[in-house]
């Protein structure tokens, strides 16, 4: 009778042991791609607990309608974003029309993408246990997302955020980015910053004498009717980060049918 009471104890620390470590010690991202056609989806890690835990994948394909778990090692801060229209350049080197990394390859290896594109933000378990995120289209959109967090312990109300809508379509001819591979079609949509770095570019609004929070405000008028959610302007005042805790986290390209039409 001891002996099985003994046996069942350290059973129960040797369980209690596990689930505390993996509460304090991992999440995991599920990535689900729910457009029309393969995206590329990409991780930038920004803060880990320490260099031997690194992702398991910087950069991946993803076919329309497959996902993949991705176990995050906690403290953990870094983006997610999705690259599209993808393949091999003339000389060999895997190249995107939209979030490209430049590294030629598949994995995207340390690289933050190329913008315009959506992506989203994460500081997991780093400060005192809480998690932080946002979606942002500060550096544009190419691709609708949604972040939906699974709460694995607790009784704590998570949000969900996102940019829901496909806004290529309905992007403003000057913010427009066309696919320029001899197809016509808008793959993404800048926002001001971006536009403004580009060297050549028309920019009807960009008078030096209008000051930048001023023209950010024109600008982002667009993105932050089509997603009130996501952070749209680096000059906004109200805050677009969630807080949650011991989470997993879903996050669903094209979340809702008919968007994110990538297809050729
Ligand atoms: C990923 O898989 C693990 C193990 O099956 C599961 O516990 C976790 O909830 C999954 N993550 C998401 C976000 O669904
Ligand atoms: C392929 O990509 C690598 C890495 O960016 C680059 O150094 C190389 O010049 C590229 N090759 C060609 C032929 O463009």
């Amino acid at each position: 009778m001891g002996r099985r009471l003994l046996l069942s104890g350290t059973a129960l620390i040797t369980l209690l042991t596990i689930s505390s470590l993996s509460e304090v010690g991992a999440a995991s991202f599920k990535i689900v791609n729910n457009c029309r056609s393969t995206i590329w989806p990409a991780l930038i890690t920004a803060k880990t607990a320490s260099e031997t835990e690194q992702l398991p994948t910087t950069g991946f394909a993803l076919k329309s309608g497959e996902s993949k778990n991705i176990s995050i090692p906690t403290p953990w801060v870094g983006r997610i974003w999705g690259r599209t229209h993808c393949g091999q350049d003339s000389s060999g080197n895997f190249t995107c029309l939209t979030g490209d990394c430049g590294t030629g390859a598949l994995e995207c290896d340390g690289s933050f993408g190329q913008p315009p594109f959506t992506f989203a933000e994460f500081s997991i378990n780093n400060i005192e246990g809480l998690d932080f995120y946002d979606v942002t289209v500060v550096d544009g959109f190419n691709l609708p997302m949604l972040v939906v967090p699974k709460v694995t312990s607790g009784e704590r109300a998570c949000g969900t955020t996102g940019c829901l809508v496909d806004l290529n379509g309905a992007c403003p001819k000057v913010l427009s980015v066309e696919r320029g591979d001899g197809r016509v079609g808008v793959v993404a949509c800048s926002n001001a910053l971006y536009l403004e770095a580009l060297e050549g570019n028309p920019k009807p609004l960009m008078d030096p004498s209008v000051s930048t929070k001023y023209r950010w405000s024109l600008y982002s008028r667009f993105f932050r009717s089509a997603c009130p959610r996501a952070y749209t302007d680096p000059y906004e005042d109200r805050t677009a980060t969630l807080t949650c805790a011991s989470a997993d986290y879903i996050i669903t390209f094209c979340p809702s049918p008919n968007t994110g039409k990538t297809t050729e």
